[in-house]
């Protein structure tokens, strides 16, 4: 590699974190860069404790932390939360909902804005049974029975995993706990995990119905800018040449590197419209929150199966190459997740927007016509990629529909 590859894969390596992630990538990432990253970063290693307690139940929710197991080993958080008027009334809990989360985040995006504002509370606030994902790797579900995170092969997965063993797994305890079936709402690459899982019939037999934020299955007319620059470059591969298996932004090094690049090289506040796509409604004037819980670390081996995704314009499992291929999945090409398999009698929601530059809408009406189930489709022209979770408008946008088409398959009354 030359010096200046070198450099470049350096700066894009920067680049990463905050693209993959929207909000370090907007309007005020600078300034909090500047003024404020030791602050943030200390204020990341001091907190512990659980999302329960740090941010749900101080808004006044009633919150229980639960665990799973996965069947290969990872420990996750889940979050049951409900409407503050159900511990004084003794309400009969309503249906359960899972909200599962996407790329870099973790269970907290759903109750980022404020209680009118965010799905989570306002699902509470409607009597239903909010039951809240957090996928491995992320601040809330980081254990594991025998690996270190320090490992390489604690970090030895993508959304493959993601779907076939965390969400599995949340879904069955769900079931178990709340003897119900349950609707599943995901956003982003919380929609890849749920198509992927709703493939197959042990896990979709235990879902009611599900609403997908800015569906993705296929990604090959992915528009970002930026984005398409790091899939032609191969950072995925890069990242991983150069002995990175966890994509941890809030490391010292993360910072810095973020510091340098922001520091005058480059527009940092264009750099939401490049990655997302242009959100319409989205609060600049709460980045500083947003970026005291996001974003949460994925992996490098995620970020190359979903590039491989742009590269391929397939939804398939993770592509080791020929040989391995062969040895593993019996064939050359890694086998395809087949949309024509989710239950024709599954209800769909899904809504995606006309500036989402990542769930293209060419790629999104290929999955609707994929999908052999009943679907109803939102379809918002200014909407972009981080609009689904943060827009201000998100209620009368988006949710307001979304329990009006839950309500009507819920078998419970109460709501
Ligand atoms: C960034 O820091 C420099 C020097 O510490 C200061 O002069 C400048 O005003 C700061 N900019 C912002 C946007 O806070
Ligand atoms: C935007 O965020 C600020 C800071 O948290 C808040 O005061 C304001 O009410 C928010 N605006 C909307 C429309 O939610």
């Amino acid at each position: 590699m030359t010096p200046l590859t070198f450099a470049l894969a350096l700066i894009s390596l920067t680049l990463l974190f905050p693209s993959s992630f929207f909000i370090s990538a907007s309007a005020s990432a600078s300034a909090v860069v500047n003024s404020s990253a030791s602050d943030l970063l200390l204020h990341h290693q001091l907190r512990g404790g659980s999302l329960c307690h740090q941010l749900i139940i101080p808004s006044g929710y009633p919150c229980s932390e639960h665990s799973v197991q996965t069947k290969d080993g990872y420990i996750l958080a889940l979050q049951r939360v409900s409407s503050p008027s159900s511990d004084k009334i003794r309400l009969r809990r309503g249906p359960p909902v899972l909200l599962q989360h996407g790329l870099f985040m973790a269970g907290d995006a759903w109750f980022l804005n404020s209680k009118e504002e965010s799905l989570g509370y306002i699902l509470a606030d409607r009597g239903f049974d909010v039951w809240v994902g957090n996928v491995r790797g992320t601040r809330w579900s980081q254990g594991h029975v025998s690996l270190s995170k320090r490992s390489k092969e604690y970090w030895d997965w993508s959304w493959e995993e993601l779907a076939l063993f965390d969400l599995a797994e949340m879904i069955e305890y769900i079931y178990e706990e709340t003897s119900s079936k349950l609707f599943v709402v995901g956003h982003s690459q919380g929609t890849i995990m749920s198509l992927a899982a709703f493939t197959q019939p042990d896990i979709v037999n235990k879902v009611e119905a599900a609403a997908l934020l800015s569906p993705i299955s296929y990604l090959g007319h992915v528009s970002a800018p930026l984005v398409l620059r790091m899939v032609k470059m191969y950072l995925d591969k890069m990242i991983i040449a150069m002995g990175f298996h966890q994509l941890n932004f809030w490391s010292d090094a993360g910072i810095q590197l973020l510091d340098s690049v922001c520091d005058g090289h480059l527009d940092c506040d264009d750099m939401l419209a490049s990655i997302t796509g242009k959100n319409c409604c989205f609060n600049t004037s709460r980045v500083d929150f947003y970026l005291e819980y996001e974003p949460h670390p994925s992996s490098a081996k995620n970020i190359n199966h979903l590039f491989q995704m742009i590269r391929q314009g397939t939804f398939a499992r993770f592509d080791y190459g020929m040989l391995k291929n062969m040895r593993l999945y019996g064939s050359f090409r890694p086998p395809k997740f087949d949309l024509s398999l989710v239950p024709e009698s599954l209800p769909l929601w899904m809504a995606y927007g006309g500036n989402d530059a990542l769930a293209d809408v060419t790629d999104v009406q290929r999955t609707i016509k994929e999908l052999p189930c009943k679907k109803e489709v939102l379809y918002l022209d200014s909407y972009g990629h981080v609009d689904f979770l943060l827009s201000v408008k998100g209620k009368e946008d988006v949710y307001e529909q979304m329990i009006e088409f839950f309500s009507a398959w819920g078998k419970s009354s109460s709501l």
